[in-house]
């Protein structure tokens, strides 16, 4: 059998971060060698995964992991220093796999490059769940087959970035396709332009933030006399992440430069 990938997590203490911490802590071909957490900082990362086997202490920045060698480092934190941590990471050698939002597709053409560089892989994906992999598969499907769509992005309130990273993804995908049509060109429209939304890689986007919400995404594709809705709601929990952040972890050592999508990676899919 061969060695355990070692994997840093960025943001160990995190809501997200958290669970694929322990996710990773327990599985059998991973040892979770780094974690990232400034409030946690010292703390032994057996204690924040309950899990005994697990060596050494939290660390408050990605400098202060020093020379301990890692093969993969998740970033998890939050969009103003992911980019820098990316790019640390990369730097020390080991491929990425990135599930913080707000990334900008400037910000991923400029860590492409330094991927390239480094001879490693970066594996993005705006969201790890299953029925969202599913999602982007089955828009990319029915944007080949339709001109008209446009996104919906749901987030709990307090939420800062728009739209989420799973939206700017799904853009992004739909966008190498082709740009959707517009019957008036939002330029044209006849009142506050703003209420046709910010135009996302050729799509009309619009964010919703409200109490009540976690994560939302839909797609509405429009046809004449027809119309298809395709719609994943995030429930409160962050175990859904852990199996996709897992088979990425596994995976991004295939890919080289930015992948963007789970998908790239999975088979059977
Ligand atoms: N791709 C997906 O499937 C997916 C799923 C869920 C969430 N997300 C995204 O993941 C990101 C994190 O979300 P979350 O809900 O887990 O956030 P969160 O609960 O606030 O956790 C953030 C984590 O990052 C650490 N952190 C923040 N700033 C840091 C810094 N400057 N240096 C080192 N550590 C830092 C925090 O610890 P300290 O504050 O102690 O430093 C904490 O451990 C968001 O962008 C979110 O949209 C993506």
């Amino acid at each position: 059998m061969s060695n355990p990938i070692r994997v840093a997590v960025g943001g160990v203490t995190g809501w997200a971060g958290g669970e694929l911490a322990r996710g990773v802590a327990h599985a059998a071909d991973m040892t979770l060698v780094a974690g990232l957490s400034r409030g946690a900082a010292g703390q032994p990362l057996a204690q924040l995964t309950g899990h005994a086997d697990t060596p050494g202490v939290a660390a408050a920045s990605i400098e202060a992991l020093g020379s301990t060698p890692y093969d993969v480092y998740v970033e998890y934190t939050k969009p103003a220093i992911a980019k820098h941590n990316i790019l640390q990471a990369l730097a020390h050698g080991a491929h990425v796999v990135v599930g913080t939002s707000g990334l900008t597709d400037e910000d991923y053409a400029e860590i492409d490059a330094a991927a390239r560089k480094a001879d490693r892989g970066v594996l993005a994906c705006g969201n790890f769940a299953i029925t969202v992999v599913l999602l982007q598969k089955f828009a990319e499907m029915a944007a080949r087959h339709l001109d008209h769509w446009e996104i919906i992005d749901y987030a709990k309130a307090g939420k800062v970035d728009v739209p989420s990273g799973t939206v700017r993804e799904l853009a992004f995908r739909l966008g190498e396709i082709k740009a959707a049509q517009q019957a008036v060109p939002v330029d044209q429209v006849n009142g506050p332009r703003e209420t046709r939304g910010a135009t996302m890689s050729g799509t009309q986007v619009h964010a919703v933030r409200l109490p009540g919400y976690q994560l939302g995404v839909e797609v509405i594709f429009g046809a004449e006399g027809q119309r298809l809705h395709l719609k994943h709601e995030a429930g409160d929990g962050s175990k859904p992440y852990v199996s996709g952040a897992l088979l990425a972890i596994r995976k991004v050592h295939t890919v080289r430069g930015v992948v963007r999508g789970l998908d790239k990676v999975m088979e059977g899919i």
